[in-house]
C-alpha cells in the first residue's frame, strides 16, 4: 500500500498525524531526531548508543518506526534509513506537538485561565523546551524556507536571532553561510540549552553564540545586537507589542546598533487570519496567546506602524506557509 491510498487521503489522516506526532516526539526524547533527519543509513548500536538506552529497547522503537513506515529496515538486522519524506511529516506533526503538548498547561487550567489569568500564568507555565522544539519543527516548513531565503540573499556577515529557542533557524542559516556567526538569544533557560546543544550537534559551537537574556533588555544594553547585518525575531516580539514603549525602545536599539545597511527581520502572526487555509489553526494560536499568554496579536497595519516609528523607512510583509504567519523586513 502506498501512503497515498492509505489513511491520509480518509477520516483516519488524523489517526496517521497523532500516531507520527507521539513516535517522532519519542524520539526528540531519546535524542534520535538528528539521527533521524540525516537521511542516512544507521545501525542499531547508533541509535542505541546515542539514546543511552538498552539494545532491545531500542529495536523496539525502531521497530515501531519501521511498522509505521518512518523508517526503512531493508533486512533483518540490517541498517535502518529514515523515509525521504520524515521532514515533511515532522513538519505536519508539529502543529499537533504544538497545540496539543506545548500548550498544555493552557488547555488544562482553560477556566482558570479565563476566570483569573493572573494566578493562572503564574502557576501554570508552558515547558519551554517543548515550546522550542515544536516551534522548530513548524518552522522547518512553515516560515524557516521563506526567512531563510529572505536573510541569506543579502549574504549577512552576522546575524542575530532574538527569542530563538531551539536555534533551529540560526544552525540552517549558519550552514548556508560558512562565514558568517550568529547569536541566539532567548529568555528561557531550557530553550538556550536547547540551542548550545543544537550548535554542537551541527559543530557550529565556534560559530554560534548563545546569550540567556530577554529582549527587552536590548533596550537599555544593546551589545548582543551590535554591529549584526541581520536582526531576526521570531514569535518573540509580539510578547511586548501590548507596552508600546518597549517595544519601541527595543526596535529603535536594534536599527542603531545594525551594521551599515543591516535590516531587521520579524517572523510573528496576525490575529484571526480569515482566510479558509488558515483560519482554524490562526483562531487556536490568536485564542491563546490572549486567554493564555496575555498577548493580543496585533494586526500588520500595528507592525508596519511600529517599525515607522523606531526610525525605519522601507517596510514590508508577506505571508508565510504555516497559518497566520507573516514576515516583515524593515530597513533604511
Ligand atoms: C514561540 S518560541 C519561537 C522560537 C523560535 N523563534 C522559532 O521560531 O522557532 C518563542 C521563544 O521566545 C522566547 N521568549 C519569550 N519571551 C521572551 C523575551 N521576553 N525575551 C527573550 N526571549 C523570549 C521563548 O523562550 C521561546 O523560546
Amino acid at each position: 500500500m502506498t501512503r497515498t491510498d492509505s489513511a491520509e487521503t480518509t477520516d483516519e489522516a488524523a489517526a496517521d498525524l497523532a500516531a507520527e506526532a507521539a513516535l517522532l516526539e519519542i524520539a526528540e526524547e531519546l535524542g534520535l531526531s538528528d539521527l533521524l533527519d540525516g537521511a542516512e543509513p544507521f545501525t542499531l548500536e547508533q541509535a542505541a548508543d546515542l539514546a543511552a538506552v538498552p539494545a532491545p529497547g531500542a529495536a523496539a522503537y525502531l521497530g515501531a518506526l519501521v511498522s509505521a513506515g518512518l523508517v526503512e529496515q531493508a533486512a533483518q538486522g540490517g541498517p535502518y534509513t529514515p523515509v525521504a519524506d520524515l521532514v515533511d511529516r515532522r513538519y505536519r506533526a508539529g502543529y499537533l506537538s504544538w497545540a496539543l503538548n506545548a500548550n498544555r498547561p493552557y488547555i488544562d487550567h482553560a477556566a482558570l485561565f479565563l476566570r483569573d489569568p493572573e494566578t493562572a500564568g503564574g502557576k501554570y507555565a508552558r515547558d519551554g523546551r517543548r515550546v522550542a522544539v515544536s516551534s522548530r519543527w513548524i518552522g522547518s516548513r512553515g516560515f524557516y524556507p521563506g526567512v531563510v531565503e529572505e536573510i541569506t540573499s543579502g549574504a549577512p556577515r552576522r546575524v542575530v536571532d532574538l527569542g530563538a529557542g531551539a536555534a533551529g533557524l540560526l544552525v540552517r542559516l549558519l550552514r548556508e553561510l560558512p562565514d558568517s556567526t550568529g547569536v541566539a538569544l532567548d529568555l528561557s533557560a531550557a530553550a538556550c540549552d536547547e540551542a548550545r546543544r543544537a550548535a554542537r550537534q551541527a559543530g557550529l559551537a565556534d560559530r554560534l553564540d548563545v546569550v540567556h537574556r530577554s529582549v527587552e533588555s536590548l533596550a537599555d544594553d544593546p551589545a548582543p545586537v551590535r554591529g549584526a547585518d541581520v536582526v531576526h525575531a521570531g514569535f518573540v516580539l509580539h510578547d511586548v507589542v501590548g507596552r508600546p514603549e518597549v517595544l519601541d525602545g527595543v526596535l529603535r536599539a536594534c536599527r542603531e546598533s545594525l551594521a551599515e545597511g543591516g535590516r531587521m527581520v520579524v517572523t510573528d502572526a496576525v490575529p484571526y487570519a480569515p482566510d479558509p487555509r488558515e483560519r482554524a489553526f490562526s483562531a487556536l494560536f490568536s485564542y491563546l496567546h490572549a486567554s493564555s499568554m496575555e498577548v493580543d496579536l496585533p494586526p500588520e497595519q500595528v507592525w508596519h506602524e511600529a517599525f515607522r516609528r523606531a526610525g525605519f523607512t522601507e517596510v514590508s510583509s508577506s505571508p508565510q506557509r504555516m497559518p497566520g504567519s507573516r514576515v516583515f523586513v524593515a530597513a533604511g
